[in-house]
């Protein structure tokens, strides 16, 4: 039952709002449906994935059989990645570059020939997908993106490197973008498909990050990495487009993977305020620490409504670039404020890897930079603000 309902909620936070809730101002609860499968993807990570967190961020490790138990279940909407960064940051990004990275732009722009091949083998859940759209030289400035794709015959032949690749050491498949015009600049790049491994293709030194230390990120190369024509995805010259469309989905699933970081260190710090005693009374009792857990719970609740916001808009095939870019912007930031405060309301151990303050500390800051940094998402907002004052 309860995996039948997963179904029917793929790949959306509220299909379900959108018939149920018209309105902001209703939205005090979600719709019973909606509610159960948020329930089973956080009885998950409570139970499968919160106890291994910390040992996975310590090894470096992939979650295969957990991300395979997860692909399995199909939970696809795009907030899962909040319930399941709860338990582990690591699992919440696998989990959101496979589904709104790579199996997003694919069902939106693949044929349906593309699609037969490039998301059937991998609905069993074995499989994930990576986005390759950064290089070393150029992140920010995506479309300044030199990656040569030139044709020969019946193929297309890819030259370049792309940096800081989610998910590459363990993928199946990558979008990759590539420009076959450089004089066209980001009028040139197009979107192509990759199986990984592939002659042509390799991957970098797994790169030995700060946090969300489970999931893999690395280079991956291309040297004379030959594919056919037909694994271009979209229309030549519609790559950037294809991106950046992309990335807006991308970001409600970031946002909703620092909401979970956020409320886990609001749960963290709020159980220990309860059981810490400090002069004779729990810590709890002290007004410094109410007014941090205030600070930290309106943080936290302020990101959620605008990641639902943005999630409604986006059912509702509204426009939502902006929504999620202040949906991102704010609950990254909260994600990184809340992880500082719970660190603080534990005192001493805060700071060691006994409980788990200091991993969500460090899993929160890449939500301020992947998937646009946080000065990147105030330009979309302001661009699209003076677009709307536009006389
Ligand atoms: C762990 C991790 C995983 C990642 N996963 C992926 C992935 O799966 N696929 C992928 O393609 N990429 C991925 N990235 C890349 C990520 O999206 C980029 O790192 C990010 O977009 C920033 O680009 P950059 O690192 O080149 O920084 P730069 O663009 O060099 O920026 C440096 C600084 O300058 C600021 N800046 C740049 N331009 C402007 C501007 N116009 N106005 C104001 N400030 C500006 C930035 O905000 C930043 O503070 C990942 C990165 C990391 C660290
Ligand atoms: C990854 O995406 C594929 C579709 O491309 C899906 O079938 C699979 O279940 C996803 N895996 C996870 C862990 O979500
Ligand atoms: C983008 O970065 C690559 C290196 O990764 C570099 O070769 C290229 O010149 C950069 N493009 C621009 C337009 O600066
Ligand atoms: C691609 O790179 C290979 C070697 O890395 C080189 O031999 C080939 O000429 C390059 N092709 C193009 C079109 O630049």
């Amino acid at each position: 039952m309860t995996f039948y309902l997963l179904l029917l909620c793929r790949f959306s936070l509220g299909m379900v709002v959108g018939h149920g809730v018209r309105c902001l101002s209703q939205l005090a609860e979600l719709p019973e449906l909606h509610q159960m499968m948020r329930q089973t993807c956080r009885d998950y990570a409570q139970k499968e994935l919160a106890p291994i967190a910390a040992q996975l961020d310590k090894d470096h490790r992939f979650p295969a059989k957990q991300v395979q138990e997860l692909g399995a279940m199909g939970v696809m909407a795009v907030e899962v990645p909040e319930k399941l960064s709860r338990g582990c940051a690591s699992t919440g990004v696998i989990v959101s570059v496979n589904n709104s990275l790579y199996l997003g732009p694919i069902l939106k722009f693949g044929t349906e020939e593309q699609k037969k091949q490039w998301i059937t083998p991998f609905t069993t859940g074995e499989k994930v997908g990576c986005f390759a759209l950064s290089e070393p030289g150029n992140g920010s400035d995506a479309g300044a993106a030199s990656t040569l794709a030139q044709r020969e015959g019946d193929e297309w032949v890819l030259n370049g490197t792309k940096a800081w690749i989610t998910n590459c050491w363990d993928a199946s498949a990558t979008v990759v973008f590539a420009t076959t015009d450089k004089s066209l600049k980001h009028k040139g790049i197009s979107a192509f498909l990759v199986p990984m491994p592939h002659p042509g293709l390799s991957l970098g030194k797994k790169e030995d990050k700060l946090g969300i230390r489970a999931s893999s990120t690395a280079n991956i190369i291309l040297e004379d990495c030959r594919i056919p024509l037909g694994n271009m995805l979209g229309e030549r010259g519609m790559g950037f487009k294809i991106a950046m469309q992309t990335l807006d989905s991308g970001r409600l699933g970031i946002a909703a993977q620092a909401l979970g970081i956020a409320q886990a260190a609001l749960d963290c710090a709020a159980d220990y305020a309860h059981k810490r005693t400090a002069f004779g009374a729990p810590i709890g009792k002290l007004q410094a620490i109410q007014f941090k857990l205030a600070d930290m719970a309106l943080a936290t609740e302020s990101a959620r409504l605008l990641t639902w916001r943005a999630a409604m808009l986006r059912d509702a095939k509204k426009p939502f670039t902006k929504e999620a870019a202040m949906a991102k912007l704010a609950a990254s930031e909260a994600a990184t404020f809340v992880s500082h405060q719970a660190i603080q309301v534990l005192g001493g151990m805060g700071y060691v890897t006994d409980m788990p303050a200091e991993r969500h500390y460090r899993d929160a800051r890449i939500t301020e930079i992947y998937e646009g940094t946080s000065e990147i998402q105030r330009l979309v907002i302001a661009n699209n603000i003076l677009k709307e004052y536009q006389q």
